[in-house]
């Protein structure tokens, strides 16, 4: 296993204030949307003196990771590879554990930073604390209270929770969840969440294109968690299609990577005029089409906080949420799976003006757009303490 690269300590000691090494983080992320939550905390310790960041990608994602770190503008130092065609859960965690225990054993940082409740996010953790080196969890203590919806990400999230040694809390809510499971104390912090920092980054980079073919109605629809694939989301196609049989809107679906997924979505929806289907959108472009349309179907957790930013009203296709706070803001509506109530909420927002209108507010309930920084300093505040958790293997 390569040893991350090395940073120029002439960088780290800019003006000769530095007497120690900077803390060496390592952060561990395999998916698309902890690539987005986790890039905007990559680029406020890179441009820290104090910090060393190591960014590891599981490549729990193989295809939809890459572009979306280059979009992002981070670097990767090592790519573990681990995806399969289909993976399960039990295979893909046998791998993660064994390849993230190689480079932790390997670079040994004083820190690891996972993010959310993925499969990378939990073998990151545990690796990291078999080696006892202590993690810090980004986006922790959301909680839909069903262990197994979303399947698996309430149990990695919860388990994550266990081993974590510091917490950062998206939302005021999410800090409660925790001290209700008896973590407390200053080691949960409410920062906000990544996601809108670097939804304010993209934004001011610029340069994505929308996907829609037409200016009429427009939806954006994106699919993809395990509890909803088969049966479930057969049914959802079939909703999606009814609203596109109306006539008067077109439907746009950036399609996930995953098998499953497609197989039960391309059969109900290929072949529809009035419904565009794409491979999934680079982070511009999809902001973009994002910011472009009216009205957001969705299972996403990452689109959920989103969209409110924007604007924009969002139908969130499941039955749990561990997002209530968009919900609680008016701006997005927990409509379940069935096809028949998904089509009914759908309809009422395309034909009524008013209704639409009531859930047409930019809103933040999921932060300020300054989470990174507040993490990235709660992290060096603690770390850079005397007696704080160090480890120092290399010393
Ligand atoms: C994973 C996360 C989920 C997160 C989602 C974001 C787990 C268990 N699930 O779900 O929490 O919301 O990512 O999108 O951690 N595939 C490709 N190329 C890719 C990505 C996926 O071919 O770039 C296919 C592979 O066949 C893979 C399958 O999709 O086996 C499923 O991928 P996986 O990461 O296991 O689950 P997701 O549904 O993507
Ligand atoms: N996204 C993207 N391109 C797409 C679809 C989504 O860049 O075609 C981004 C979106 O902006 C959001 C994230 O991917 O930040 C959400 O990822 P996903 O829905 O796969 O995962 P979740 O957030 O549900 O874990």
């Amino acid at each position: 296993m390569a040893v991350l690269p090395q940073r120029d300590p002439a960088r780290n000691r800019s003006g000769g204030a530095l007497t120690e090494p900077p803390i060496r983080a390592m952060i561990v992320l395999g998916t698309r949307p902890e690539a987005i939550k986790l890039a905007p905390v990559v680029r406020a310790m890179d441009a820290s003196p104090l910090c060393e960041p190591l960014v590891v990608s599981s490549g729990q994602h193989r295809e939809m990771l890459a572009p979306m770190l280059a979009a992002l503008d981070v670097k990767a130092h090592a790519d573990l590879a681990v995806m399969r065609d289909r993976q399960r859960l039990s295979g893909l965690t046998g791998r993660l554990v064994t390849a993230l225990d190689a480079v932790l054993r390997a670079d040994r940082p004083d820190v690891v930073l996972v993010q959310g409740d993925t499969t990378t996010a939990l073998c990151g953790a545990l690796a990291a604390s078999y080696e006892q080196i202590p993690v810090a969890h980004v986006e922790a203590g959301l909680r839909t209270g069903d262990l197994y919806n979303p399947f698996p990400e309430e149990l990695n999230r919860r388990l994550i929770a266990r081993i974590a040694r510091w917490h950062f809390a998206p939302t005021e809510r999410a800090a409660e969840h925790l001290r209700a499971e008896g973590i407390a104390g200053p080691d949960v912090r409410t920062t906000g969440n990544t996601v809108i920092d670097n939804l304010h980054w993209m934004l001011r980079q610029g340069g994505g294109e929308a996907a829609f073919r037409t200016t009429g109605k427009r939806i954006l629809v994106t699919l993809h968690r395990r509890e909803n694939q088969g049966g479930g989301m057969r049914g959802l196609a079939g909703a999606v299609r009814r609203l596109a049989d109306r006539g008067d809107c077109e439907v746009l679906l950036p399609l996930h990577k995953s098998p499953a997924v497609r197989e039960a979505l391309l059969p109900g929806l290929s072949g529809h005029p009035g419904i565009t289907i794409c491979e999934p959108l680079g982070y511009p472009d999809f902001t973009a089409t994002l910011a472009a349309c009216d009205l957001v179907l969705t299972d996403s957790g990452g689109v959920q906080e989103e969209a409110p930013s924007l604007g924009k009203p969002v139908l969130v296709l499941r039955t749990t949420t561990e997002r209530p706070e968009a919900i609680e803001a008016g701006v997005a509506r927990l409509v379940g799976t069935d096809p028949g109530e998904v089509y009914a909420a759908a309809s009422l927002l395309l034909d009524d003006p008013a209704e639409r209108d009531r859930m047409t507010r930019a809103v933040n309930p999921f932060g300020d757009g300054r989470a990174a920084e507040r993490i990235m300093d709660a992290l060096l505040r603690d770390c850079l303490r005397p007696d704080a958790l160090r480890r120092r293997a290399r010393d």
